[in-house]
Parts: C-alpha cells; sequence; structure tokens
C-alpha cells in the first residue's frame, strides 16, 4: 500500500520505518528540515536502538522517502497522523497545535476513499471533531483512532510486534471500510498474532489515555509504598517482589525510585484530567492529582537524601550525575526526573557534573548551566557523592572497588534500586536506595 507518515519524531519516525519494512511504500513528511535530511541519510534523528539498521535496510528497498512537502501525500491510501501533543505551556491541556496544523494541511491532499489514521495521543473527543473535517474535505474518506503504545527505547518491536491493536472508527463496527484496509496495512504484525480491538473513536482514545494513567499510577504505588517503607525501615524491592508474584498484580512497573518522566507519562496524567474536567467528569479522576504528587515527591525526597548523604550540607559538594535520559536506551530527556534532580542540586548550591551515555547533547540544550562529561571515569572523579538516576546497564555493571579509586567519598545513592548494595557496602561505601533500610 501507499502511506504518508504525518511527523517524524519518535512515533512517526519509527513508524514510517516500521511500515516500509512490512511491505508498504511510505513517505514521511515532517516540517523539520534537519530532520528530514537526516532520516533521508538513513541516520536517526534521535537514539533508539534499532531504528539506524532498519532506516538502512528499507530504504535499499526503495519503499521508504521523506519529505518536507506535504503535497507528497497525495497518491497514498493511509495517512498516519503522528505530531506530537505536549503539554499547553501554562496549563495541563494538551496543546493541539501540531496535530490540528496537520490535519489541516493534509485535507487539500485527500482523494476518495482514503483513510486518516490518529496515531497522537489526544483529547477524547478529538477524532470525531477531525473526522468532521476529513468528510467534509472528501465525503468517501474515513478517519480511525489507532492509539500508539510503544515504549521508547523498544520502539521499533513494539511497532512491529505491539501487544495489540486498538481501532477506533466511527460506528465502532468491525464492518466499518476503514477496518479491512488497516488490516491489510499491518497485516504482517496480525499474521504474527497481535490481536485487535475494533472500537468507536472515544474509546479508542481513552485506551491510550487509560493505559498511561494505570502506568503511572502502578509507579507511584509502589513510590507511596517506598515513602512508607522507609519511615517503617522496611525494603520496597522485596515487598515488590512478593506483591507482583500475586498475577493479578504482577512485577512489571513496579520498581521504586525517583519516578516516571519523559514525553509521555507525566503529561498525559495531566491532559487527561483537564479533559475529564471539560466533560464534567473530574471527580473520576482526582486520584490522578495524587499520582502526579507522589511522583513530583520523589525528586525532592532525592535532594533531601542527597543533602544528608553529604553530612547536611550541599553548598560546594561535588556530586555525579548518573544519567540524563528519562530511561535507559533513550536519549531522550524531556521531563527527566535525572536531569530534575541534578538542576536542583545545582541550585541549591552543589557543583554537579552529569553524564550519560547518549542523551548529553538533549540534557546541554534543556539545562546549559550543568556541567556535561561524556567519559565515566572522568565524571566521577574526585565526587564528594555519586546518585545513579538512569538506570543504563554500564551504570548497573560499575564495580564498587574501581569506583572506589576514582572518587573523593565513598558515597551512593541509588536512585533506580538496582545496585547490590551489599557489595557496595561490602567494598567500603555508604549506599543509600529509596524506601530500602
Ligand atoms: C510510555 C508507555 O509505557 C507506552 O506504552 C506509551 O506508548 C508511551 O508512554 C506513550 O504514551 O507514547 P515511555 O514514555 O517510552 O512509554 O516510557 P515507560 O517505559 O513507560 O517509562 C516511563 C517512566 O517511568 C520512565 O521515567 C521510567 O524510568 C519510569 N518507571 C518505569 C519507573 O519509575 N518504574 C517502573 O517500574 C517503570
Amino acid at each position: 500500500m501507499r502511506i504518508s507518515v504525518i511527523g517524524c519524531g519518535y512515533l512517526g519516525a519509527v513508524h514510517a520505518a516500521c511500515m516500509a519494512k512490512l511491505g508498504h511504500e511510505v513517505v514521511g513528511i515532517d516540517v523539520d528540515e534537519r530532520k528530514i535530511a537526516e532520516l533521508s541519510a538513513a541516520r536517526a534523528p534521535f537514539f533508539e536502538p534499532g531504528l539506524e539498521a532498519l532506516l538502512d535496510e528499507v530504504q535499499l528497498t526503495g519503499r521508504l522517502s521523506f519529505t518536507t512537502d506535504m503535497a507528497a501525500a497525495a497518491g497514498s491510501d493511509v495517512h498516519f497522523i503522528c505530531v506530537g501533543t505536549p503539554q499547553k505551556k501554562g496549563e495541563n491541556r494538551a496543546d493541539m497545535t501540531y496535530v490540528n496544523a496537520a490535519t489541516h494541511d493534509l485535507l487539500p491532499h485527500l482523494a476518495p476513499g482514503n483513510i486518516v489514521v490518529g496515531k497522537s495521543t489526544v483529547p477524547v473527543g478529538t477524532a470525531s471533531r477531525l473526522a468532521g473535517l476529513v468528510t467534509e474535505q472528501e465525503p468517501t474518506a474515513h478517519l480511525v483512532w489507532n492509539p500508539e503504545f510503544l515504549r521508547e527505547g523498544h520502539a521499533v518491536a513494539d511497532t512491529l510486534s505491539p501487544d495489540r491493536f486498538v481501532y477506533g472508527v466511527a460506528d465502532g463496527s468491525e464492518d466499518h471500510p476503514a477496518v479491512a484496509v488497516l488490516d491489510e496495512v499491518y497485516a504482517g504484525s496480525l499474521a504474527g498474532g497481535t490481536p485487535r480491538l475494533v472500537t468507536d473513536h472515544p474509546t479508542a482514545e481513552l485506551v491510550k489515555a487509560a493505559a498511561n494513567s494505570f502506568l503511572a499510577t502502578k509507579i507511584s504505588f509502589i513510590n507511596s509504598m517506598a515513602e512508607v517503607c522507609e519511615a517503617a525501615g522496611a525494603d520496597v524491592t522485596r515487598l515488590a517482589d512478593a506483591i507482583g508474584m500475586d498475577d493479578r498484580i504482577g512485577r512489571k512497573f513496579l520498581n521504586a525510585g525517583i519516578g516516571f518522566g519523559g514525553g509521555c507519562l507525566p503529561k498525559d496524567i495531566r491532559a487527561f484530567m483537564a479533559r475529564a474536567g471539560e466533560l464534567g467528569a473530574d471527580q473520576a479522576l482526582t486520584f490522578l492529582r495524587e499520582v502526579d504528587a507522589i511522583n513530583m515527591r520523589r525528586r525532592s525526597r532525592v535532594v533531601e537524601l542527597t543533602r544528608e548523604l553529604c553530612g547536611g550540607m550541599l553548598l560546594g559538594q561535588r556530586i555525579t550525575v548518573l544519567g540524563a535520559a528519562f530511561k535507559p536506551e533513550s536519549d531522550d530527556v524531556r521531563d527527566s526526573p535525572a536531569l530534575s534532580i541534578a538542576a536542583q542540586l545545582q541550585l541549591q548550591g552543589a557543583v554537579v557534573t552529569v553524564t550519560d551515555p547518549k542523551a548529553l547533547a538533549n540534557a546541554a540544550k534543556r539545562f546549559p548551566e550543568l556541567q556535561y562529561v561524556a567519559d565515566l571515569d572522568q565524571a566521577v572523579a574526585n565526587a564528594d557523592a555519586v546518585l545513579l538516576l538512569t538506570e543504563w546497564q554500564q551504570y548497573r555493571d560499575l564495580d564498587p572497588y574501581e569506583v572506589a579509586e576514582m572518587v573523593g567519598s565513598l558515597r551512593i545513592l541509588d536512585g533506580r534500586n538496582v545496585l547490590d548494595a551489599a557489595k557496595w557496602r561490602a567494598a567500603g561505601w555508604t549506599y543509600r536506595g529509596l524506601g530500602r533500610p
């Protein structure tokens, strides 16, 4: 099939490459010339494991091209909208500027029978509104809401074989003509056994909001347990292991630490609360305010713990932060708890050095006032305290004896509870985890 993908960020670039991998002829469209130039040269404009290899592979087939010209969408049977919906400045709501602009610019290029597929995370009600614009322009075209559930760091695999597909169509019916078209688009993945559900527009939009809210709630739940564990002298990691063995609960997403960040969970729960308020259902989601508050409290807690670790004063303390990305295997620093903690420590007088295998360039753009050192050994040299805040494998694998040779004082705060506390203590370190004795 001929497919256009509008928006080539973390979602769209991966989607475009994966659709070409599935055998389609794909054009990726974005207003950012730099991004398009890089993608056209088969270079990923951001770090995502496997993406560059996939771009290389599919570009050799000639099935994938990139452009800044929206007119290139003409001739495609299916148009995916993959642009961002960041948090609106000064508000909790989602900023719909990019989705609205992408749809508006696409409309003149629609042909009879085309399918427009929204993948961006949007406030419920958006799909029906955009569907109206699509059919006004082209009465035989259809709009489907097909939320995306990929995780950064696993985006290629999550796109090629997701847990499920959700197709939100106007009448919510399996017989809707767009269902067969999307089945053809995803034929390769469906043949691999990925289940798919057909729903109406608002249900499809809500599936995404509900999924991210549940994940955020799970993380904040375990972080609230970490607070209680700290007060009671208990160990939240063992608690999570034990409750996670109940398969109704499950162990995944129960890692206590510095909390969730990134371009999705924080802004999605806020946008969801704001939208529920507009719909008169705000009471239903008041718990998400607490989820958000527990999450933000983690960051201040780490600042306080670091102060304790440094003998009660941050002023002039040399602190090395391991990790700037919001999670490992990504260079994304949007709402990164690690960077936010680093910045707060610096504001309180500490001398902060940040290192990260992939995210330093993005981090430096966001917080130019921090010092960034790419080399790990140089970064930890003479540190008064080391903070592990993003659990990259190389930080998990650190040898406490080797690091001890480089730092100024043997103090480590494990913000992700991934180090072996006994091993670090045996090597002479003062070890602090979160929610652990
Ligand atoms: C999240 C969802 O997991 C995806 O399903 C969704 O498609 C995506 O948002 C989106 O809306 O586009 P992502 O933001 O890539 O994906 O990252 P997650 O893997 O969900 O991690 C989010 C944050 O939670 C990270 O900061 C991570 O460190 C933190 N986390 C995760 C914890 O603190 N504890 C855990 O146990 C798990």
